[in-house]
């Protein structure tokens, strides 16, 4: 009889290995691999997508258009690409606690509203409970069914019955196939049940969300072994101790990866941001000494934020440098060119830099803000509270172009700002405007010398 063929399965990340190891060297977890059969993981759902037919010709294939419907969230919709696509999956990532339920209970809620049939499915709670966070939202839709399930089995069967038209699985680490041997949450378990939801959605036209927690690694599950298998990944994301969530596209077979969501975390659930630089700009220091207002980039979005620098006399021995929402390694090169070129005596101080609200900017094109930051706090002179700031800074105190200038002046001009300190290269791009005024700075001496 011919050997049952097996491999080694690291159930924690999904690295494969052609022998037993105690540990992981992909994700230096202790302990995770275990011997899989290869005929077990991959055919379970997979083979049932088979659908037996001969080929089509293109032209004959019929519904060109993919079929859409709003999920009634407009920042939601906004990210899937214009809606949500019937048979398609959609994979939900992000934190514990950020808000993915949420989420989807008040998608569920208003595609039933509007005349969908919803099963929302959780493996993490009683039904008791998730009508408890239905009626929190403030849920009363008759077309919503919730079941508290975590077998793929029983799901299944009750998807034949119901003929949902929108599925939610609340959370994918929770349910379990008994035709896989592992455990729950296990990579096998993830794979085969992915593969079978494919499966069902398309094979009965049910569009899917499902909701994964991102584990220690940061990637969805452990590994990034859903995100091939299914239509689109959304991940939900914000810092702890903030309101505001941004929900973003890395993947989208119906629409683009550019787009984001934006909303606040509040008493009744997620509340859209639909004007996200008012929202960041809200509560701004104003007049104060470090504070610089940036035009940034979220997505296809121009977005203002508040840049925050506060530079102090280091109290002897090593100088601090701590920067949130920003890399710190981009600030190190800016302070370095602050002291080369532009002759600030910097190199001794303690320096801090947050973006307010949490947010994370690594767009290039924040580094002349984040400098005058940094000046304005070492001189105690503040920046003009109707100014914003954009460009990107060299090494050698130039100060270079940026991408989309023209989106973010108007960005700018809409909140009521008046002032625009950009690089001399998209200066000149701009078309004149009688409420705006425009200083085009060359390099990092020109920059100070319009500010101070
Ligand atoms: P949840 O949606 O359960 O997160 P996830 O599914 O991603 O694990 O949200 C959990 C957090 O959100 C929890 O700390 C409570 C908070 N929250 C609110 O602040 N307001 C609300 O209306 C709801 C429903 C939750
Ligand atoms: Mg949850």
């Amino acid at each position: 009889m011919a050997k049952k063929k097996t491999r080694f399965v690291c159930q924690s990340c999904g690295q494969e290995y052609p022998k037993w190891t105690g540990r992981c060297t992909a994700c230096n977890d202790w302990g995770t691999v275990v011997e899989v059969a290869i005929e077990a993981a991959a055919p379970v759902g997979a083979a049932r997508l088979s659908t037996g037919a001969a080929p089509i010709r293109l032209m004959d294939v019929e519904g060109s258009e993919v079929e859409r419907k709003k999920t009634g969230i407009a920042e939601l919709d906004r990210v899937l690409g214009g809606g949500l696509v019937a048979g398609s999956l959609v994979l939900v990532g992000g934190d514990p606690g950020i808000g993915k339920s949420t989420l989807l209970l008040q998608a569920s809620d208003k595609s039933a509203s509007a005349g969908d049939t919803v099963l929302y499915v959780t493996g993490e709670e009683s039904t008791r409970q998730t009508k408890l966070r239905f009626d929190r939202i403030g849920a009363r839709s008759q077309n919503l069914w919730i079941m508290a399930e975590t077998s793929l089995r029983a799901i299944e069967d009750h998807i034949a019955k119901n003929k949902p038209d929108v599925l939610v699985i609340d959370s994918i680490q929770t349910l379990y196939s008994d035709e896989v041997q592992s455990s729950p949450g296990s990579v096998s378990q993830l794979r085969a049940i992915t593969a079978r939801l494919m499966a069902i959605a398309k094979g009965q036209d049910i569009a899917t969300f499902v909701i994964g927690h991102v584990t220690k690694e940061g990637a969805i599950a452990g590994p990034r072994v859903l995100e091939h298998m299914v239509d689109t990944v959304l991940y939900l994301q914000g810092q702890r101790g903030h309101a505001f969530r941004i929900l973003r596209a890395v993947k989208n077979r119906f629409g683009s990866t550019d787009e984001i969501g934006a909303f606040e975390m509040g008493d009744s659930g997620l509340s859209e941001v639909s004007n996200p630089s008012a929202f960041f700009l809200a509560e701004r220091a104003m007049g104060s000494s470090g504070s610089v207002v940036a035009a940034s980039f979220e997505g296809t979005r121009p977005l203002l934020v508040e840049v925050q620098a506060l530079v102090t006399p280091a109290g002897g021995g090593h100088a601090r440098r701590t920067a949130v929402g920003v890399d710190s390694s981009r600030v190190a090169l800016l302070l370095a060119v602050l002291e080369k070129k532009a002759q600030l005596d910097i190199s001794g101080c303690d320096v801090f830099v947050n973006v307010a609200g949490g947010l994370r900017l690594d767009e290039p094109a924040v580094d002349l803000a984040i400098a005058a930051a940094l000046a304005s706090s070492h001189l105690d002179r503040p920046v003009p509270t109707d100014a914003v700031i954009f460009g990107e800074l060299g090494l050698g105190g130039e100060v270079r172009a940026v991408v989309s200038a023209p989106a973010r002046v108007a960005e700018a001009q809409q909140l009521g700002f008046r002032r625009l300190i950009l690089p001399d290269g998209n200066a000149t791009e701009l078309k004149a405007h009688p409420d705006l005024k425009y200083f085009g700075v060359s390099g990092i001496q020109a920059l100070l010398d319009v500010l101070f």
